[in-house]
């Protein structure tokens, strides 16, 4: 638990850094990372392409893996998840554009696209650390409630909350919101090495005290992380006014 956003930002941002430096000093063992979108993770992305500005940390050793991106809108549109991780991490620092993944929601065989992706995370060894963050109604990705806890890489039908939540990134318009998403499934991120979820705003303090005090739950589905042998919450103080 740290006290504001930033605090978080400047933990997780470290923390990450940490991970990476050590892990990966050569091409021979790549640190595999899964990535989230969403504002959460907006300061972290930020300490890190300053990191890598200061000369502390390359991305030339990252293979990256994002967890979920729209269907229905392209891939250039401004509210896209490659346009969001382009604009917020990639194009400040040194990763090998053939080393980001993220979901083509335009592929003419989703279905393809999702099982595609399972195998290519398999092929480079699975992944080390994912990033998360999740909504208000304890999702993760775009796992929403009643989200099976071993689900893969897939097509998924947004919720309502969802959809309304992130209407505030599509001028207020629910309309204007995608109602379709590609999503790695819970079961994807459960099976990297190690999962390090962001959780921050009195808006999930809710969500926050169903992850960890009460059951596993497929209606909260980040509570899955309760099983996970090497899961990690960072948190403000508004986040755990619940707990
Ligand atoms: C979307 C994303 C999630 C993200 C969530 C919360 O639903 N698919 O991966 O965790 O938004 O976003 P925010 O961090 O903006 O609250």
């Amino acid at each position: 638990i740290r006290e504001k956003p930033d605090n978080v930002a400047d933990y997780v941002a470290n923390y990450i850094k940490k991970r990476i430096n050590l892990f990966s000093p050569s091409e021979e063992r790549p640190f595999v990372i899964g990535l989230p979108t969403g504002s959460s993770p907006i300061g972290v992305y930020e300490r890190l392409v300053k990191m890598h500005k200061n000369g502390e940390l390359s991305f030339k050793h990252v293979i990256s893996f994002n967890m979920d991106e729209y269907c229905q809108i392209p891939q250039d549109h401004p509210e896209s998840y490659h346009t969001f991780m382009w604009n917020h991490l990639f194009k400040h620092v040194d990763i090998k554009p053939e080393n980001v993944h993220i979901l083509d929601g335009n592929a003419k065989d989703l279905q393809q696209e999702c099982l595609s992706y399972e195998e290519k995370i398999k092929s480079v060894g699975g992944i080390e650390l994912f990033l998360g963050g999740i909504g208000p109604d304890g999702h993760i990705a775009f796992n929403e409630p009643g989200s099976s806890l071993s689900s893969r890489t897939r097509v998924k039908t947004l919720a309502y909350d969802t959809i309304l939540a992130n209407s505030r990134f599509f001028g207020g318009d629910i309309e204007k919101v995608p109602k379709l998403a590609l999503t790695v499934g819970v079961g994807t991120v459960m099976d990297a090495r190690e999962v390090v979820i962001l959780i921050t705003g009195a808006h999930k303090a809710l969500a926050l005290a169903k992850c960890i005090e009460e059951g596993v739950n497929h209606m909260w589905t980040v509570s899955a992380l309760q099983l996970h042998p090497k899961g990690l919450i960072v948190c403000d103080e508004d986040a755990v006014l619940e707990l």
